[in-house]
Parts: structure tokens; sequence; C-alpha cells
């Protein structure tokens, strides 16, 4: 399937079939000369399988991680460029995940005031939420996302095959972004996911979050109003992340924690702890909000003491709200999951 957007930049297609890596060639022809960024996290198979029919293709491949989200591994890419003379009408893909389209994003938007880009987003996180809506961002001095720009991918080629090699828990790492996605927008997805086999669906699974979150973006392309609503769960998951120092918690199980701790009805709750078990994410730790509440008031949401936050009316809606920070934090209270 193939879906067309115009964004606020230019035109960006989604090419969202399984082994469409293998056909990526097909739509570089026009190029002079193409580097493909990736990192040695990611399976060089892909590369291979990418780079066997392009023609004049280069590879450049950095250390994995989110601490290489950084300006050294920026300056470095850069320099290959320059030193691959690339000028404005060559290309530059991105294979990886959310690290690697940051990165090569940011990148792509600044060499030469911009440069041709493709994304073919290689993690369930960077396909159904990196590559959509052209935020790109590196990391600067321990502060995630400091330096960014807004620049949309030209393409982007979503394969589910390339999900096989994730690990389990890198999997459900973005299953928790759809998951959310369901709750604030798309009851259908929601369901989905609560009530068919999670692996067999997978393609009709990332299409419906894909045209989702596209649909959102459209409406706030510069994320200054219903694009918060993404947010959900995300006020407290931040905080716990920060809370356990980014090392104990991947960035979507704390959302996991945050979407369980700010959703009020209780029946909503139940049915995100079956999701929960139904993937074998056990929620072992008893957090107590009030632990995590110095991280809170760091939440670049707040503007002075109010907070603009989701709440969910029922599975598939949900509005944004300014509280005050004192009733927000009230309204958590502590939790105890099994
Ligand atoms: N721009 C946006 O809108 C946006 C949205 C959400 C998150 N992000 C960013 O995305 C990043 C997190 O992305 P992520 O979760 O994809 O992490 P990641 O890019 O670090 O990938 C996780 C690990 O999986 C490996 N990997 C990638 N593809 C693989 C594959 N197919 N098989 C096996 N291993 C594979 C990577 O090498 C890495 O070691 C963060 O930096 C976050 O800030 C950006």
């Amino acid at each position: 399937m193939v879906l067309s957007i115009d964004t606020f930049q230019h035109k960006s297609s989604y090419y969202i079939q399984k082994n469409i890596l293998n056909e990526v060639y097909k739509y570089c022809k026009s190029f002079h000369q193409i580097i493909v960024v990736s990192d040695d996290g990611v399976p060089f198979s892909y590369m291979e399988t990418l780079i066997k029919n392009l023609k004049n293709a280069s590879y450049y491949i950095f250390p994995h991680g989110e601490k290489n989200k950084s300006p050294k591994t920026v300056t470095k890419l850069l320099d290959f460029l320059l030193q691959k003379e690339m000028n404005r009408d060559d290309l530059i893909i991105a294979l990886g995940g959310g690290v690697v389209l940051d990165l090569v994003g940011f990148v792509a938007s600044i060499f030469k005031r911009g440069i041709s880009y493709y994304a073919i987003p290689t993690t369930l996180l960077a396909q159904v939420d990196c590559c959509i809506g052209g935020k790109t961002a590196i990391d600067y001095q321990q502060i995630k996302n400091a330096i960014g720009s807004f620049y949309v991918p030209n393409k982007i080629f979503i394969d589910s095959n390339v999900l096989n090699t994730l690990t389990k828990r890198q999997f459900n790492n973005g299953l928790f972004e759809i998951i959310k996605m369901g709750l604030i927008y798309d009851a259908s997805l929601f369901n989905l996911i609560a009530e068919k086999n999670i692996i067999q669906n997978i393609d009709s699974i990332i299409e419906k979050a894909i045209k989702d979150k596209i649909d959102i973006v459209k409406k706030d392309p510069f994320d200054r109003n219903i694009r918060q609503i993404l947010n959900y769960g995300h006020t407290l998951g931040h905080a716990l992340e920060s809370y356990y120092h980014f090392k104990h918690l991947l960035h979507g199980e704390a959302i996991a924690y945050g979407m369980l701790l700010e959703t009020k009805q209780k029946d909503i709750q139940q049915k995100l702890c079956r999701i929960y078990k139904k993937i074998h994410f056990r929620l072992h730790k008893e957090i107590d909000s009030k632990q995590v509440l110095n991280f809170i008031k760091n939440d670049k949401k707040i503007s002075g003491k109010y907070i603009v936050l989701p709440i969910i009316k029922e599975i598939g809606k949900c509005e944004l709200i300014k509280i005050t920070l004192d009733d927000f934090i009230n309204s958590l209270g502590g939790h105890h999951y099994e």
C-alpha cells in the first residue's frame, strides 16, 4: 500500500509492504550518488539487500545506542558526506531505528541546507512513530533531543519482515506507542491489539497506526495543540525515565506505566493490564508516583503552575485539558500492580 501526504515541506510517500526493502532501488534511479546510513545494531543483511541493486551507493555505519545520537556522530557523518563530495541533488537514506532516523534526518536537513532524504525504519517504534511528522533531533549536553529540526523524508519504506530480528523487548517497546494510539484516537486499533493475534495482524496494526499518526500530524504539523494528545502517558513516563536515569526502562515501557497511572477509568486500566499480560510485559515494579514528582516538575509541557494534558474520555477518544500541576499530582496517587 502507498500513502501519499502533502506536508508543509513537500509530498511524502509511505510504501508499506513486506519485502519492499528489495525494491527501494526502483525509487532511487534519478540520484547521482546515494549514501545509506545505519548503526551497528541493525543486521547488516538489510544493508546488503538494500544496496545490492543501488548504483553509486556507499554506506556509513556508526555505533548503536542513544549516546551516539550526538554532535560527534553528526560531525563525523558530515565529514563523510563532504569527503564523498555529496551534493544537493544526491540522496541520503536512513536505515535503522529511531536513533538512526533522528540523526540522519537532522543531518539531511542541515547538509547544504537540505538534501533529499529517504527513511527505512527497522524497529517497530521507528515504523509507527519516528518516521512520521518530520521531527529530527540529536541529544546535546545530556539533554535529550536538545537540537533538531522539522524535516520530512521524501519517501518512507516500511517492511514488517525486518521486525523478525528485533528482541521481544524492542518489539514491545514500539507496541506500547501503538497501544497508546489506540487508546487516544482509534478504538478499532486498540481492539485489534486486545482481541486478535498481534503477530498475525502486524501489517494491519502498523498501517492503522501510521494512518492515525499522519492524521493527527496533518492537523497540527508544528506540535502546538492537537498533536499534544500523542503525549498521553508521557508526563509520568518521562519522569520515570529520568527517575531511573534512562537505564532500567525502555521508553515504551515507561509509557506503559505512564498510561496506566494517567488513566482514571478502572475498566480501561484493566483492559490495559490484560494487553500487557498478553504481550508478557510484567508490571513488577510498584511505582510510587510521589517518588517521581520532582521529575514531573521538569516536564517541558509545564508553563507556570499549569500543565496541558491529554485525558481519556473513552477508548479511542481523548481531549486536552489545562490543569494545575498540584491537581495533576494529587490525582495520581500510588498504584500497585500484580
Ligand atoms: N522523531 C520522532 O518523532 C521520534 C519519536 C519517537 C522516538 N524517537 C527517538 O527514537 C529513538 C528510539 O528509537 P528506537 O526505539 O528505534 O531505538 P534504536 O534506534 O536505538 O534501536 C534499538 C536497537 O535496535 C537495533 N535495531 C534496529 N533495527 C533492528 C532490527 N530490525 N533488528 C534487530 N535490531 C535492530 C538498533 O541497532 C538498536 O541497538 C530515541 O532516540 C527517541 O528519542 C523519535
